[in-house]
């Protein structure tokens, strides 16, 4: 859907409508992000809400947490009504101004250290070593639901100490309640969605319950350290609690497996820099955040104008919603040279993938070492693997990625290319 002309691509941005948008959308945003970008950077959608495209733009609201603030209680009103769903998102710290959030993220801060990451090192590499034993086996796999998305699942309930045989129903909470924050809803999504929610608060309130009784060591276990809360300081209220401890469940799972997805679809249409990988593997790291600035797996993010002010030398009104289109700044040429071309050696590489400021992600120390391990090790120990098949999309607009990828993992002689022969 590469635009042919200017004025073709003058046409893609003013038809644009987060609310309504083509299957080649979802299958390559970036046209219209280009598009945009170039003739309405700020573009005015038709519900009165402006749509960032430009990295500059994007980063300056990030900046500026007094003027764009990120409560929702306002705006989610009349999408969610009186709901589980309402009550869940505006209690999460991501949609929370100081000083609430400030205290809140204290204390999820905190428990996610870098020496509680480090230590899930080790368990995380035997993780994915069985998962790739597996695959050997198997030779033919979904790298959705037989790898990416193990990962998560098993990192974020170690995080909470979620006892094993209790971990299968989190994912499709997970999924149900972010896929309840899509700009355009269906009932079935919104039933879904509060659903999910109502089912884990139960679920949360009885593992804290049992977790109150009997503490764990507050310095591996984050959810013994949220509810015991700083010595003589902060403390969770119930709800903080329940919603946030959701609300981290959520934030490591489908981004973290798209991540892992999206990068290991995107070597293999990029065969050199796949060898290039293959040649020298501590371009893991470099390779990562390139992953994660070509195909953001969180692509929208969202600001309200708490006062009039001006975004790009264009006026805004206070109350005005502001979307923040992550996948596009990270995509800008005037922040990243050749910004379609995806170069595992990219330096600087600035991106705005975990966002910026002060809700930058909380979790993307463990994020990146789970990327590392999953997307290094999958490279190194299946040189030539290639798609069996067509992906197929997730669907969503705000966290991009693939509901389900066939990959082939038989070892085969020769260049390694995209498809299976
Ligand atoms: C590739 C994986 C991930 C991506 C792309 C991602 C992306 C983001 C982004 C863009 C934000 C900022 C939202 C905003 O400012 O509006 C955010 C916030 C957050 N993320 Fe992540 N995230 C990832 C993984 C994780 C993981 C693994 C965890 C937890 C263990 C986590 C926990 C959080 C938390 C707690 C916040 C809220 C921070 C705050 O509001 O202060 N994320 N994430």
């Amino acid at each position: 859907m590469t635009p042919a002309t200017a004025s073709d691509a003058s046409s893609l941005a003013r038809d644009f409508d987060l609310r309504h948008l083509s299957p080649a959308f979802y299958a390559n945003p970036y046209p219209v992000y280009h598009a945009l970008r170039t003739h309405e950077p700020i573009r005015r959608m038709p519900d009165g809400s402006l749509f960032l495209t430009r990295f500059r733009d994007v980063q300056a609201v990030y900046r500026d947490p007094k003027t764009f603030s990120s409560d929702k209680t306002v705006e989610f009103k009349p999408k969610y009504g009186d709901s589980p769903l309402y009550a869940h998102h505006t209690t999460s710290l991501v949609f929370n101004d100081p000083p609430r959030h400030t205290r809140v993220r204290k204390l999820i801060a905190g428990a996610l250290t870098a020496r509680a990451i480090a230590a899930m090192e080790p368990g995380l590499i035997r993780l994915v070593d069985g998962l790739l034993d597996v695959a050997a086996r198997r030779r033919r796999i979904d790298l959705i639901g037989e790898f990416a998305s193990a990962i998560p699942v098993e990192i974020i309930g170690n995080l909470l100490d979620v006892p094993h045989d209790e971990r299968e129903p989190l994912r499709d909470w997970s999924l149900a309640i972010l896929g309840a924050l899509e700009p355009a809803l269906s009932d079935a999504q919104l039933e879904r969605g509060n659903r999910a929610v109502s089912e884990f608060v139960d679920y949360l309130r009885e593992l804290v319950g049992r977790r109150r009784r009997e503490p764990g060591d507050p310095q591996h276990d984050v959810l013994t350290r949220l509810i015991q809360g700083e010595a003589g300081g902060e403390q969770l209220s119930e709800a903080e609690l329940l919603q946030n401890c959701i609300f981290i469940l959520n934030a490591g799972h489908e981004t973290t497996t798209n991540l892992i997805g999206n990068g290991l679809v995107t070597l293999t249409d990029w065969p050199e820099q796949r060898a290039a990988l293959l040649e020298e593997p501590s371009l893991i790291e470099p390779a990562v955040e390139e992953c994660l600035r070509y195909e953001s797996s969180n692509q929208l993010g969202n600001r309200m104008a708490t006062v009039d002010t001006e975004i790009g030398g264009v006026e805004v009104a206070r109350g005005t919603p502001v979307t923040l289109c992550i996948g596009a700044a990270n995509r800008d040429p005037e922040q990243f040279a050749q910004p379609d071309r995806f170069d595992i050696r990219r330096d600087p590489n600035r991106h705005l993938a975990f966002g910026f400021g002060i809700h930058q992600c909380a979790g993307l120390s463990l994020a990146r070492l789970e990327a590392r391990i999953a997307i290094g090790r999958f490279v190194q120990r299946f040189p030539t693997y290639c798609l069996a098949g067509e992906p197929t999309r997730g669907g969503r607009v705000r966290f991009r990625g693939f509901a389900a990828v066939p990959v082939d993992v038989t070892p085969k002689a020769g260049p390694a290319s995209r498809r299976a022969p």
